[in-house]
């Protein structure tokens, strides 16, 4: 996901994740968007990652397996 917003400040990038921590003003987010999706992701054996520039914008890319609990069995029939 790719958005052409203010983006985020580079000292924030480590905490962005984590819950409860906004920059909004007070009321208006929770701080919980992304902590909430990391948590989804991570159960279903995913990665976020973002990438971003102030002033230009940010890349959110998820990652999600296919099918996490055949992992092995799948490289193994591409493979074999
Ligand atoms: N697309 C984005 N562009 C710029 N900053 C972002 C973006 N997404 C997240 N952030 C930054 O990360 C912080 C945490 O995001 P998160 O989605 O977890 O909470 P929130 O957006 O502040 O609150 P809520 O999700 O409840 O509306 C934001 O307050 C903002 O500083
Ligand atoms: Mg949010």
């Amino acid at each position: 996901m790719e958005d052409s917003g203010c983006g985020i400040e580079p000292e924030h990038l480590d905490k962005i994740f984590k819950p409860f921590f906004t920059t909004k003003q007070e009321l208006s987010g929770t701080g919980l968007g992304l902590a909430v999706s990391l948590g989804i992701i991570e159960k279903h054996g995913g990665t976020i990652a973002v990438d971003s520039t102030l002033a230009r914008g940010s890349v959110f890319t998820v990652t999600l397996p296919i099918m996490p609990q055949m992992n092995g069995s799948l490289e193994q029939s591409t493979i074999g």
